[in-house]
């Protein structure tokens, strides 16, 4: 299902209406959670149905798709500390529901492989977030990544460091390494959420529904999974072969 809506702020309240409903249907669930600008409005809608007593977080458990490998996890970049800054630290999320990879694990490989049966002993995913990359990367998963590809040490391509590294002092000081769910993780959950605004996701939108289903483009990937709901705004959706509706609310 493909939701096309006029302005990133619709988009927001639409995907916050999706988890929303899940989560409160599931009386709890897991999520999984993206970082990311595109993520920025989507908390901060699910900061304020918490605060308008909508929804609790205190029984979902929830993974994050990626963590940058060695740096802290209280270090200014960090996926964990942009978590509670936008959402963990503002509603009323149980921390030892909160899972991130440990990028500071001395044993990356140990570190993913016990990431992965953590997912497992929680009952798998209920409702995956995504964000997509400008390079059509989902997760950290960057173009190559194999579409069975499971939790592991990546290394992130310069587009994806520069378009990170707002997040950082120093553009330098982007990590050139993170620790991300492989895609065949990601394809495991039983729904997945893809966001996409602005027109620097177009291609990688259009090449992720209608181009070469190919690890050229990792969102391509979710083509292969039964319950995908994408929701764009009309930039977003801009290149997409054949869109004539624009829904506007
Ligand atoms: C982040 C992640 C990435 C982002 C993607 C889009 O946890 O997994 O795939 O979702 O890079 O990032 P933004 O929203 O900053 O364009």
């Amino acid at each position: 299902m493909i939701d096309i809506l006029a302005s990133p702020d619709l988009v927001a309240l639409r995907a916050a209406d999706v988890i929303t409903e899940g989560l409160v249907s599931l009386c709890g669930g897991t999520l999984g959670l993206a970082t990311g600008a595109t993520m920025l409005q989507i908390y901060a809608r699910l900061v304020d149905r918490f605060r308008s007593g909508t929804i609790s977080f205190c029984e979902v458990t929830f993974f994050n798709l990626d963590e940058y490998i060695g740096i802290p996890r209280t270090a200014t970049g960090s996926f964990r500390t942009f978590m509670h800054r936008c959402f963990f630290d503002l509603v009323d999320v149980d921390p030892a529901r909160a899972h991130l990879p440990d990028g500071m694990s001395s044993d990356v490989s140990s570190e993913a492989l016990r990431y992965e049966a953590l997912i497992r002993a929680s009952g798998g995913i209920d409702l995956q977030l995504l964000g997509i990359g400008s390079n059509g990367h989902i997760g950290f998963n960057e173009p190559g990544s194999d579409f069975g590809s499971r939790t592991r040490e990546v290394l992130l391509t310069e587009a994806t460091r520069v378009a990170n590294a707002p997040y950082f002092a120093k553009g330098a000081e982007v990590p050139h390494r993170a620790v991300t769910m492989g895609i065949g993780t990601i394809l495991e959950s039983r729904k997945i959420l893809l966001i996409a605004t602005g027109k620097h996701k177009a291609e990688a939108i259009s090449a992720a529904l209608s181009g070469p289903l190919s690890t050229a483009c990792p969102a391509s990937a979710l083509r292969r999974h039964p319950n995908v709901h994408i929701i764009c705004d009309a930039a977003a959706a801009s290149h997409i072969v054949g869109c004539v509706a624009v829904q506007t609310q």
